[in-house]
């Protein structure tokens, strides 16, 4: 029995169904310290003098004097220290860090600091720290934009997201074998093991990451990490005792990294038909303090910028710059939900402009096998932003209902959009990853890198072995990552976990195979040992990308996706209530459909909340709102029914025919909410759009 494309029970679902799963928190060792992680309470200036203010026995007490290695956070660049030495750049840096076996003598303990403040700078607009930017030019847009019938522009905001995660940040350090082991919540075993070797400056055999189970991630939990695995390595090096490290809620609201905020303009020229002649686009994001991811999440941002319209002038320029907030960083989507809310919209504003059905609009311009991105990317068969947009329009009744709908309360609007699966350009081919298979008694162990974080990769990963090697898919093991017993899968990021990594592993189940002959592998085991096969991403065949130039494949297939919301608006409030939203994606091959599904209906309803209610209020530089009590996101009572349609157009690029998933899903509901508002008449163009800025937007059309 095939177990790809059939619900096979979940390999971690027994587990955390019984609460027998251990999470970072559940992990206790001998002897084992607490720490608690000091932190600036200034947007900007230079300390003065640190003051401690209580008896120190039992403590362990850690600056940047003890780092051991670089005081970095190794990522892109090398700009953001693990400890403030002396400048401060934004509320919530950490400065000082004190363990001790007592929580409640570690929370009392008082330090004080002193600062010589400095001007803070929140708006990216006035930033001249540049960050990052990149321009991607196709055509002569500036010529097509004078000869175009119709010039249409505007400009798109979007606030902060924080990812939410249900469990927080958190690692124990445990100092063994001359080294140190990291537990922890993570996404990336192997970018903690990279910045820890260079934080304490260790070489790599001293260093081991064992990820725990973890509640969610979300892009959260693929940068961060880094940091407080650094901090309690080095308390745990410095006591030479286990550090448990764990954020609360408010701590890791206030500290870790959100969503970037974006101001996106645009300036298209169309015929009056309605084709698309030039698209001119300025992106603008908020880095935040320090450099940490930005420059690939611009580039996704940039990449993904014009939507998937056929358009042959295209110029984007794309900036991020630097303010004195936390840093901003990893958040699913990576971009892309900013910029393809920036054109879904204006895409509806050309239609207002043009008195054309706005579906209409995107079914002539929408890209066709054969067309080119604005890199220059031909699209190849599976490319079906056509085909999911008629659906979508079919099955939503989107025509009726817009009828229907107008002149009441209601509203109905769509977006359509795609996502590119894997890491962008020539990422894969640096990234080199790979991923093993061994045979046990039972059958074969997955050994890869990947992280479970509820979205199930474990459990895809052991259908696309278990049918590649025709064994029951009960016969597959699978394990959290370790980075002393499993080969560099690279980052669980990018929705390359399954295109990317189960590649890799279809292409050692088919080596495997070929090597055992007929045998299952659990026959081969007993009379063989164990056999390892391990293999290296490939490029595939005919994908080229120039950096320099920012032109070529920026990715090896595209999911593609039309998303349609139908809105209440409260008269009295002006509160937007979702009532129905009809998602029609295609992505290659549901490996698992009810686990493709949760993906789907879980980033729509993220992408509902970025819409309508995720506020991240910044006050002097920090998050005002920081408890859950305050910063909203969506329950089950505020997520609509959801029409979920899987289509699946298999790409020769991916296992069985898969892209990915994770990351598309969250790009299109912002801007199919805020269309539907639009079919209220009132001019949003701003998420989230709060009450406050509905109710403005209606005094503005009355
Ligand atoms: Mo991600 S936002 O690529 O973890």
């Amino acid at each position: 029995m095939p177990a790809v494309g059939t619900n096979v029970p979940r390999k971690d679902s027994t587990e955390k169904v019984t609460g027998t799963a251990r999470y970072v928190d559940d992990l206790v060792f001998p002897g084992m310290l607490h720490a608690r992680t000091i932190r600036s309470t200034i947007p900007r200036g230079r300390i003065r003098d640190v003051r401690l203010s209580f008896d120190r026995a039992g403590f362990t007490i850690i600056d940047h004097r003890d780092v051991t290695g670089r005081n970095v956070v190794a990522l892109i660049e090398d700009d953001q220290p693990l400890l403030a030495e002396r400048e401060i750049r934004h509320v919530a840096e950490p400065i000082l860090l004190l363990a001790h076996e007592d929580l409640d003598t570690l929370r009392r303990a008082r330090v004080d600091i002193d600062y010589e403040p400095l001007e803070p700078l929140f708006d990216p607009t006035r930033s001249t720290q540049l960050l990052k930017d990149l321009r991607i030019v196709k055509g002569d847009v500036e010529q097509a934009l004078a000869g175009a019938e119709v010039v249409v522009e505007g400009e798109y905001r979007t606030g902060h997201q924080e990812q939410l995660y249900i469990e927080p940040n958190g690692v124990i350090a445990v100092p063994e074998n001359g080294g140190v082991t990291v537990h922890g919540s993570l996404q990336c075993p192997f970018y903690v093991h990279k910045a820890l070797r260079i934080a304490l400056g260790l070489p790599d055999d001293r260093i081991r990451v064992v990820q725990t189970e973890t509640g969610g991630g979300f892009g959260g939990k693929e940068e961060y990490p880094s940091v407080i695995a650094a901090h309690a390595a080095l308390l745990a090096l410095k006591a030479k005792r286990p550090v448990k490290l764990i954020y609360d809620r408010l701590e890791d609201m206030l500290a870790t990294t959100k969503r970037h905020p974006s101001i996106v303009r645009h300036r298209t020229g169309v015929t009056r038909d309605g084709r698309l002649v030039a698209m001119d686009i300025e992106v603008l994001m908020d880095g935040g303090a320090y450099v940490t991811l930005s420059p690939v999440v611009l580039s996704r941002g940039a990449i993904h910028a014009a939507g998937p319209y056929r358009c042959d002038h295209v110029r984007i320029e794309a900036r991020a710059v630097g303010t004195n907030t936390p840093p901003n960083g990893a958040f699913r989507g990576f971009g892309a939900p900013q910029t393809q809310f920036a054109v879904e919209v204006q895409m509806e504003r050309i239609a207002e402009a043009l008195s054309m059905d706005p579906a209409r609009l995107r079914e002539l311009n929408a890209l066709r096998p054969g067309d080119t991105t604005a890199t220059g990317q031909r699209v190849e068969a599976d490319c079906s932003a056509l085909q999911v947009l008629q659906q979508a329009v079919e099955r939503s009744d989107f025509h009726g209902k817009r009828e229907r709908y107008a002149g009441t309360n209601r509203g109905i609007g769509l977006s359509l959009f795609f996502h590119g699966a894997g890491f962008t350009g020539s990422g894969e081919v640096k990234l080199a990853s790979r991923a093993a298979l061994c045979t046990t008694e039972r059958g074969v162990r997955i050994l890869v890198g990947s992280a479970e974080i509820g979205q199930g990769t474990r459990t895809m990963h052991a259908q696309i072995v278990a049918d590649s090697l025709g064994i029951p898919y009960e016969d597959v093991e699978t394990g959290l990552p370790d980075t002393s017993n499993v080969p560099d899968s690279g980052p669980t990021v990018a929705s390359r976990t399954c295109m990317v990594v189960g590649g890799i592993l279809q292409r050692c189940a088919s080596d495997l195979r070929e090597r055992i002959g007929d045998m299952h592998p659990r026959e081969h085991f007993t009379k063989h040992g164990a056999t390892v096969v391990t293999k290296e991403y490939e490029p595939p065949h005919g994908i080229a990308w120039d950096d320099d130039t920012y032109r070529g494949d920026a990715y090896a297939t595209y999911a593609w996706a039309c998303d349609v919301a139908e809105v209440e608006m409260d008269p009295d409030t002006y509160e937007i209530r979702p009532i129905h939203f009809t998602a029609v994606q295609d992505i290659g091959k549901a490996i698992h459909p009810v686990l493709v599904a949760g993906q789907i209906e879980g980033g729509t309803a993220q992408g509902i909340g970025y819409a309508l209610i995720e506020e991240v209020v910044m006050r002097e530089g920090a998050m005002a709102n920081a408890q859950m009590t305050n910063y909203l996101v969506p329950t089950t009572l505020d997520t609509p029914t959801m029409d979920v349609v899987i289509v699946e157009t298999p790409s020769h690029h991916g296992p069985f025919g898969a892209k990915g998933v994770g990351e598309m899903p969250i790009d299109g509901p912002a801007p199919a909410i805020v269309n539907a508002i639009r079919h209220l008449g009132l001019d949003i163009r701003q998420i989230p759009a709060t009450p406050e800025r509905i109710a403005e937007a209606a005094c503005v059309s009355a």
